[in-house]
C-alpha cells in the first residue's frame, strides 16, 4: 500500500507572521514522515510558503482553480498560474464552495480537469449533508458527485485524490466514526474501481473534524488513506500527531 496522505485545508485563515511560525514548527519536527504531507494554503501566500517548505517533506496545496485556461475571469486563479509556485495538489468541490458558491459537480469535473492537465492532483471533495444522511441518501449523493469527475476525466481518473468530507462533521467537532467513515469509503473506492483499472492507487482521505485524538482509528480503517485537516492543521502540535498516526 501506498504511503497516506495528510492534508492541511488552512481555509481562510493565517497571515504572513503566523504562516511562517506555524509552518517552521512543522518543519522543526516532522523529520521524515512515513506519510506524505501537503498544507493548502490561501492562494496569497503560496510564494511565502513555496519559499519556507521549499526541499522539504511538506507538499503545497491551493484551495481553488478556475475551470478556464487563461483570459477574462477576474478573480480567478489558473492551474498553470498555480503551478508557478510549485502546487502540487488543489482542493476542488470542497463543500464550501458549493454551499457558498453554488458550485455544481459539472463544475467541479471542469476544475478537476484542469487541474490534471497542468499536472496538478485535484482532492476531489464529496459528501453529504446532515439532511442527505438522515434521509438515507449518503451513497446517492456521495456517487452523484464524484461520478462527474469520472466521467469527465475518463482514464486520468488515477491521477486524481479523493476527500470523502460528511459535511455535518465539517468544523462541528462531530467526527464519522469509523465505521461510518470506512462504509462510504468502500463505496467510493469500489465505483473508482469500476470506473478504472488503476484505481487501486487512488487516495481517499477522510475529513471532518479530524484531530490528534480520534486520527489513528480513523486512519486504521482499510480505505482510510489520509485525512484532510481543517482547524486541527492550524495548530503544529495537532497536525504533527495526525502526521504521526498515518503510518
Ligand atoms: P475541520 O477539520 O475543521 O472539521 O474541517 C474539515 C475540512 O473541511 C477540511 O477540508
Amino acid at each position: 500500500m501506498s504511503k497516506k496522505l495528510i492534508a492541511g485545508n488552512w481555509k481562510m485563515n493565517g497571515g504572513k507572521v503566523a504562516n511562517e511560525a506555524l509552518l517552521n514548527a512543522l518543519l522543526a519536527e516532522v523529520g521524515q514522515p512515513a506519510c506524505s504531507i501537503a498544507v493548502c494554503v490561501p492562494a496569497p501566500y503560496l510564494a511565502q510558503a513555496q519559499s519556507i517548505c521549499a526541499a522539504s517533506a511538506i507538499d503545497l496545496g491551493a484551495q481553488d482553480v478556475s475551470p478556464h485556461e487563461v483570459g477574462a475571469f477576474t478573480g480567478e486563479q489558473s492551474a498553470a498560474m498555480l503551478k508557478e509556485f510549485g502546487v502540487r495538489y488543489v482542493i476542488v468541490g470542497h463543500s464550501e464552495r458549493r454551499q457558498y458558491h453554488g458550485e455544481t459537480d459539472a463544475l467541479v469535473a471542469a476544475k478537476a480537469q484542469r487541474a490534471l492537465a497542468c499536472g496538478i492532483t485535484p482532492i476531489v471533495c464529496v459528501g453529504e449533508s446532515l439532511a442527505e444522511r438522515e434521509a438515507g441518501k449518503t451513497e446517492e449523493v456521495v456517487k452523484r458527485q464524484l461520478a462527474a469527475v469520472i466521467h469527465s476525466n475518463g482514464h486520468c481518473i488515477s491521477e486524481i485524490v479523493v476527500a470523502y468530507e460528511p459535511v455535518w462533521a465539517i468544523g462541528t467537532g462531530k467526527t464519522a466514526s469509523p465505521e461510518q467513515a470506512q462504509q462510504v469509503h468502500a463505496v467510493l473506492r469500489a465505483q473508482l474501481k469500476a470506473a478504472s483499472e488503476k484505481a487501486g492507487r487512488i487516495k481517499i482521505l477522510y475529513g471532518g473534524s479530524m484531530n490528534a485524538a480520534n486520527a489513528k482509528e480513523l486512519l486504521s480503517q482499510p480505505d482510510i488513506d489520509g485525512g484532510l485537516i481543517g482547524g486541527a492543521s492550524l495548530k503544529a502540535t495537532d497536525f504533527l500527531s495526525i502526521i504521526a498516526s498515518a503510518v
